[in-house]
């Protein structure tokens, strides 16, 4: 009689075991499958509009003459973040207004320099020296073989940090 109720208890237990390792299982698998769902069904982090990197500071701009910065731009692309170095030409135009020009030749993407005494005035140009291109400080091709005027990036102002944005490619000169 004892041996039979030692039995029942010895059972009910491994049942009672039983159904904790199964309940506890269901569980886990159903974390892991909501959490698998949701990952997959989300999707990626969308990319957003214009990034926007705080690029320099308005003190470095002297009117009319281009300054090369470097400034470090964070970038969102799906998962993953990463931070990298841009470059670019500032200018303060004499109304006031900025422009930042990207800083590869529209030819075939060399970097170009900022010459003061170059340009058909001798009043400085943006001159390449892979295949000899140059553009005027308002970023327009004076010599070929480049047909496109230098690319731009999207400028702001807050105070006196200027901030630079996405880079618009400008279309084929027409000349
Ligand atoms: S890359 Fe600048 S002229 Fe060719």
């Amino acid at each position: 009689m004892q041996e039979r109720r030692d039995g029942q208890q010895e059972t009910s237990r491994r049942g009672f075991l039983a159904a904790g390792i199964y309940g506890l299982g269901s569980i886990i698998a159903g974390s892991l499958g909501i959490t698998s769902a949701l990952y997959l069904l989300r999707g990626p982090r969308k990319k957003r509009g214009t990034e926007w990197a705080d690029a320099a500071d308005a003190s470095v701009l002297r009117a009319g003459a281009p300054a090369k910065i470097t400034f470090n731009r964070t970038r969102v692309d799906g998962w993953k973040i990463s931070n990298q170095k841009d470059t670019a030409w500032l200018i303060r135009n004499v109304d006031g207004s900025l422009t930042a020009f990207s800083p590869l030749c529209t030819h075939l993407g060399c970097a170009y320099q900022w010459r003061a005494e170059a340009g058909p005035s001798k009043n400085g140009a943006f001159v390449c020296p892979c295949h000899g291109s140059s553009f005027s400080r308002t970023g327009q091709v004076i010599t070929g073989p480049a047909n496109r005027p230098l690319d731009r990036y999207e400028v702001k102002r807050e105070g006196e940090r200027i901030w630079l944005g996405s880079l618009v490619k400008t279309p084929r000169s027409n000349a």
